[in-house]
């Protein structure tokens, strides 16, 4: 399970994020950035970020620890923008944070350098768990002094928003030209040989267990929430074995 903390101030809205996440301050005196499960995205993005997060973590990378957030939709009632407010009112009960990395900056593939491995590693998992949010112009990558730090996994697995076709859809290729690690030669073989034998069954289970039960009610098609753990776990375990094979746009690397 996640650790569970209560929201008691709302500090800002992050300007930067497509579905406008914000600042806050907990009970535990933590600060973290939080996605509200009031957002037009839906809570399948915030479940997509306690999936592809905690099995990245468990892959060995860095990705700020997340949290689930209580918040009472009270808190709003003093922000002064409406569309703030209009999403912290909606967004009663549990939402999704993360611990705010403080002094991180956004990559800039043209001024900090990843080496191939570490590029490989990155690019695999991104086509394992099929992101399509980290390009070059949006890379979705904080920087560190020197390290480099995951975040937002919310359009990634397509296929949960079709269970049906899950299985064909995670089959397909993944387009990686836009990639913003495509110049770094990413070495996408050696990652696989490190990372795949990794992403095994208990490991699938442990990582699907982190998503809060109220996120998985009344999906059609499915009776209880651990029926739903496995659907989210079955096409990542098929994947993890041939992604490498399906990574296209990254030249003379394969
Ligand atoms: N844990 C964090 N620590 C520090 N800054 C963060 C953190 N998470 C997000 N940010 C900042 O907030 C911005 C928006 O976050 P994020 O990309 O997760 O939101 P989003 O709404 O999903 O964005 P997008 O527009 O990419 O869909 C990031 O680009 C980054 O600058
Ligand atoms: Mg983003």
């Amino acid at each position: 399970m996640l650790k569970e903390v209560i929201a008691t101030r709302f500090i800002t809205p992050l300007r930067e994020g497509g579905s406008l996440p914000g600042l806050v301050e907990a009970d535990d005196l933590g600060t973290y950035v939080i996605k509200f499960t009031g957002a037009g995205q839906g809570r399948k993005t915030l479940v997509a970020e306690v999936v592809c997060g905690e099995l990245a973590r468990r892959l060995g990378f860095r990705v700020p620890r997340l949290v689930t957030i209580d918040l009472d939709p009270d808190l709003g009632l003093g922000e002064p923008d409406p569309e703030v407010q209009g999403l912290l009112k909606s967004s009663g009960g549990t939402n999704l944070g993360m611990d705010f990395l403080s002094g991180a900056l956004g990559f800039d593939p043209l001024a900090f350098a990843v080496d191939a491995e570490e590029a490989g590693r990155i690019v695999w998992f991104d086509a394992l768990v099929n992101n399509v949010d980290r390009s070059w112009r949006n890379p979705n990558l904080l920087r560190r002094r020197d390290e480099v730090w995951l975040i937002d996994h919310g359009a990634t697995m397509i296929w949960h928003h079709n269970w049906p076709g899950a299985e064909a859809s995670a089959a397909r290729p993944y387009d990686a030209s836009d990639h913003a690690l495509a110049s770094f030669a990413p070495d996408i073989a050696r990652a696989a040989v490190h990372l795949a034998p990794l992403v095994t069954e208990d490991l699938l289970t442990e990582v699907t267990a982190q998503i809060p039960d109220v996120w998985l009610t009344d999906e059609p098609g499915f009776d209880t929430a651990d029926d739903l753990r496995r659907a989210y776990a079955r096409p990542l375990l098929a994947r993890a074995a041939v992604v490498h094979d399906l990574v296209n746009g990254i030249g003379g690397t394969r």
